[in-house]
């Protein structure tokens, strides 16, 4: 494997770069030695780490079927799958992370999809009646809390070289609240379900290695601040670093999945345990609803299945990259040259974690800084969320993302999903961003090509 990488890079030193253009061999493997090697089709995200030792193997094949798996609600024959909701927003992980992708806002008309939308009050606390989250779907006997509807509307940016490019810009608003008004003024924050790769590997960068970046005064006065999130652990018993979710909400896995189980679907677990998920007290009838417990006081989510499932969200393969074209090779210097890489950082080698050789000592390729950004207004939700507010997003992470189309079956990108490409996506930048984004308007024709391309070639 590593001469066939080396290999590869030498083919790539052969090309006309300048000599601090040389990629680096180690980015054709951006999950370092967990890397997998996958046809470029619709399975691309689905594969195990290549480090997970053939002992785990199957241990990530159950946590794979609980991600798979459809719950139902209570009772039910099959208590070892039911406990689902009363309120939810889909029967399972894979509704919304589909074939371990990403997901995309609803298209006009259409009920189920695999965006969700945050609520709270202007204040920043919970609904008094929705809670923090709307649920889009309820068993029998309970109403789905609402719809969720985008107007768009369109405009047009005019790029460099007589090129055009036109975005759509969503009005989020809930249709037909079913429990009553929501508090006035709630604030609505939508999100699309991020893909599910490399997520173990980001997990073990080092915490130092993340604050060393941040620059939250911007004293370095580039114009790029980048701020570390602190938030509590449910799972930790303490404040930690966030580092999953849009807004850096979830430090540590468990946090994210046990989430994930009480407000996405309505089940119990060690973290959450009550069996209603998120219904609030003003939703008493939920709260009364028979749950899935298999005995008084035990989670809905067995906790050897609520593991597994937290095995496997940690161990699903980076692509491995294919040798990229000269022309992807000219839009990664521009990708640094422009400032995308002061936030969407290229590397980072992990730490050593005890019990996890297979996350540790990797150098890794997700470009992203994993810090907050104040993104500008065009992206603002105007609602904070843990340490993030209402106009600061987590970087995501760019590893995988020209298989966006072949696993999703679409591209379109950002927190809500309102990009059609990465072209877009980068056009809504602002805040801290402008100025990469503005440097991208203004890009030949040419370049701004070579540039995609090398996003594409992720
Ligand atoms: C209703 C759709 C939906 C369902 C069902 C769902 N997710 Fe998610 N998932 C999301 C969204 C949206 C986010 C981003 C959340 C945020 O920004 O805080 C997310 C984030 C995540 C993340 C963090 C990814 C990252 O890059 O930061 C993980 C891990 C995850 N989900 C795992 C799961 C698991 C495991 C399940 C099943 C127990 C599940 N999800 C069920 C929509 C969903
Ligand atoms: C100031 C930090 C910052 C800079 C500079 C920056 N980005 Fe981003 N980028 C982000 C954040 C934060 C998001 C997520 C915003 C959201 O979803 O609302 C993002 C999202 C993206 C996405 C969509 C990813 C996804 O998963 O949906 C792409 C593609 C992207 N950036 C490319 C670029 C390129 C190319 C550049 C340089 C021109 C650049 N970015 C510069 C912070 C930055």
């Amino acid at each position: 494997m590593r001469r066939l990488i080396l290999l590869a890079g030498a083919v790539l030193l052969a090309g006309a770069v300048a000599a601090d253009d040389r990629p680096d061999p180690t980015e054709l493997m951006p999950g370092g030695a967990a890397s997998v090697r996958v046809a470029r089709d619709a399975r691309a995200f689905s594969q195990p780490s290549a480090t997970l030792p053939f002992d785990r193997l199957l241990d990530f094949r159950v946590g794979d079927g609980v991600f798979r798996k459809l719950w139902v609600s209570s009772p039910s024959s099959t208590t070892s799958s039911d406990g689902l909701g009363p309120l939810y927003n889909a029967r399972g992980c894979q509704s919304c992370h589909m074939r371990d992708g990403r997901g995309r806002p609803p298209e006009a008309g259409e009920a189920a999809s695999s965006l969700l939308v945050r609520l709270s009050t202007p204040d920043g606390r919970p609904d008094p009646t929705y809670g923090v989250q709307l649920q889009t779907f309820g068993i029998q006997g309970h109403p789905a809390e609402g719809r969720v509807v985008a107007d768009w509307s369109e405009e047009v940016v005019a790029l460099a070289g007589g090129e055009t490019a036109r975005l759509r810009r969503p009005a989020w608003r809930i249709e037909g609240w079913a429990y009553g008004p929501p508090a006035p003024g709630v604030l609505l924050s939508p999100r699309v379900a991020p893909p599910m790769i490399g997520l173990g590997l980001l997990e073990a960068v080092a915490e130092a290695d993340i604050l060393a970046q941040a620059d939250p005064e911007d004293r370095d006065g580039d114009g790029v601040s980048g701020r570390a999130a602190r938030v509590r652990s449910a799972h930790l018993g303490t404040a930690a670093l966030g580092r999953f979710g849009w807004k850096a909400l979830a430090p540590t896995m468990e946090d994210q999945v046990a989430d994930a189980f009480s407000a996405d679907m309505g089940l119990a677990t060690r973290l959450h345990p009550a069996g209603w998920g998120e219904c609030t007290a003003a939703q008493a009838a939920c709260r009364a609803a028979p749950d899935g417990a298999p005995a008084p006081g035990e989670p809905e989510v067995d906790p050897r299945l609520f593991d597994l499932t937290v095995f496997y969200a940690r161990n699903l393969g980076v692509p491995l990259r294919a040798t990229p074209t000269p022309q992807a090779l000219r839009g990664r210097a521009l990708f640094r040259d422009i400032g995308c890489t002061a936030c969407h950082r290229p590397s980072f080698t992990t730490a050593q974690m005890p019990g996890r050789p297979e996350h540790s000592g990797q150098r890794i390729w997700p470009y992203s800084d994993l810090l907050l950004h104040d993104m500008g207004e065009g992206l603002a939700d105007h609602r904070p969320e843990g340490d993030a507010d209402g106009r600061e997003w987590r970087t995501p992470p760019l590893w995988g993302l020209g298989h966006t189309r072949t696993v999703s079956g679409h591209t379109q990108l950002l927190h809500d999903g309102r990009a059609r490409n990465a072209l877009e996506a980068v056009l809504w930048h602002g805040g801290e961003a402008q100025a990469a984004r503005d440097r991208v308007v203004g890009l030949s024709p040419a370049d701004r090509a070579a540039l995609l391309a090398f996003l594409d070639s992720l």
